[in-house]
């Protein structure tokens, strides 16, 4: 039987992550800023566990200066990484709940996350999760995308 588990990120799962972001992330130096910033604690970091098989991946940190204009509150997160392995079972659902839930606990007021352009088939994800959509914004790498928002 199937046992999913989400859990905080231990250092023996960054193999099965960096393979999960090979999936949607071609771009081989994007991929290697992730790793660092999960490696150097700066992005909290919670994995999905099926059967002891490491499924996914959501991260958030303290939501980065050029966020701070999508936001209304003070003290806003973002979800600054979400992937799955194997998509419509229910795991990027429940690392986005457990994540909201983390970043509640965390005195954290809102949430906002951008998503570019090469991941639009992700954008309706947010929509459907009750995610605001903000406005249209390039990122600081140059990709256009869009910024999404939500209270917790
Ligand atoms: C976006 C992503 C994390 C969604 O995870 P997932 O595990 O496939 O989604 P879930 O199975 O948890 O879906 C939860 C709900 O959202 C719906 N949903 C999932 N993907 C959807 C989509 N692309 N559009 C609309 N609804 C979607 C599901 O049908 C489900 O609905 P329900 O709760 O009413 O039954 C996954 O597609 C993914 O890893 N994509 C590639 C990486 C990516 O693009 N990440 C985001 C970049 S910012």
């Amino acid at each position: 039987m199937n046992k999913l588990v989400i859990r905080d990120l231990k250092k023996e799962d960054i193999e099965a992550i960096e393979n999960i972001y090979a999936l949607y992330w071609p771009d081989q130096k994007f991929r290697e800023r992730l790793s660092s910033r999960l490696k150097d604690g700066s992005v909290a970091c919670l994995v999905a566990e099926n059967n002891g098989e490491v499924v996914g991946v959501s991260g958030f940190r303290k939501a980065p200066e050029h966020m701070i204009e999508f936001t209304k509150t003070n003290n806003p997160a973002e979800l600054y990484i979400l992937a799955v392995k194997d998509r419509q079972q229910g795991i990027g659902k429940a690392l986005v709940e457990k994540a909201l839930k983390d970043i509640k606990n965390l005195n954290y007021t809102e949430v906002v996350l951008y998503s570019g352009e090469t991941h639009q088939d992700s954008w309706s994800f947010y929509d459907h999760l009750n995610f605001e959509r903000v406005a249209p914004s390039t990122a600081p790498n140059g990709e256009l995308g869009q910024i999404w928002r939500i209270l917790v």
